[in-house]
């Protein structure tokens, strides 16, 4: 009984972790079959919005599989999901998603010192950042994503 309750369990686990896994697969190979990923990475939007897009893509001739879609919509929300308004939207979108995708970024939240911080150190790895820049998404950030 019990060991049947715990293969279940591991059966169920491996089913959540396949989803993120296929989808991530699709989005490599399919969603890049006509675009590079900036696109996808220069939107933050939710579920609904990332469906809409998705529908487009599908009439313009992506390859997927209709009982896909909802693994793949589930996937664009949580990695390349919504953003608060502000004018650091832009630049966060356009210059945070060359090394990592915004999902990074939203699970993080500290004060606007610790933001400074972690902004310079971006800067120590390749990021560039006007002066101006770097001011409206310092305030962006320790507004929106304060501890
Ligand atoms: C058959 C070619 C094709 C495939 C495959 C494709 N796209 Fe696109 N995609 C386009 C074109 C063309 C545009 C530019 C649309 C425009 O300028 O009106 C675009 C633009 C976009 C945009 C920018 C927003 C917009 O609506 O213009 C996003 C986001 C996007 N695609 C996501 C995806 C995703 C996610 C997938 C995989 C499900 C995908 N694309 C697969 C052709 C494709
Ligand atoms: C040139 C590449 C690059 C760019 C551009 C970049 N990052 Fe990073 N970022 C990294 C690397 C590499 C790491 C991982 C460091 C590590 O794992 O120790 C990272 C990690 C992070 C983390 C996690 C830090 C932690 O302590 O867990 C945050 C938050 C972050 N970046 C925010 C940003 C923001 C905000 C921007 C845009 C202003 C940005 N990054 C742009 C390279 C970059």
């Amino acid at each position: 009984m019990a060991a049947t309750i715990l293969l279940s369990a591991i059966a169920f686990a491996e089913a959540q972790d396949e989803e993120p896994m296929k989808a991530e697969k699709i989005v490599n190979t399919t969603c890049t079959a006509c675009h590079d990923l900036r696109p996808i990475q220069t939107q933050a939007l939710d579920a609904g919005n990332w469906k809409k897009i998705v529908t487009s893509m599908i009439e313009k001739g992506a390859q997927v599989e209709e009982k896909d879609v909802p693994i793949l919509v589930g996937y664009l929300a949580d990695n390349f999901g919504p953003l608060p308004d502000g004018d650091g939207k832009p630049i966060l979108l356009n210059k945070c998603t060359n090394c990592h995708d915004l999902k990074r970024v939203r699970q993080h939240f500290a004060s606007p010192e610790e933001w400074a911080d972690t902004l310079n150190s971006m800067e120590n790895e390749g990021l560039k950042l006007s002066e101006e820049e770097f001011a409206i998404l310092l305030k962006y950030l320790a507004r929106n994503f304060r501890q």
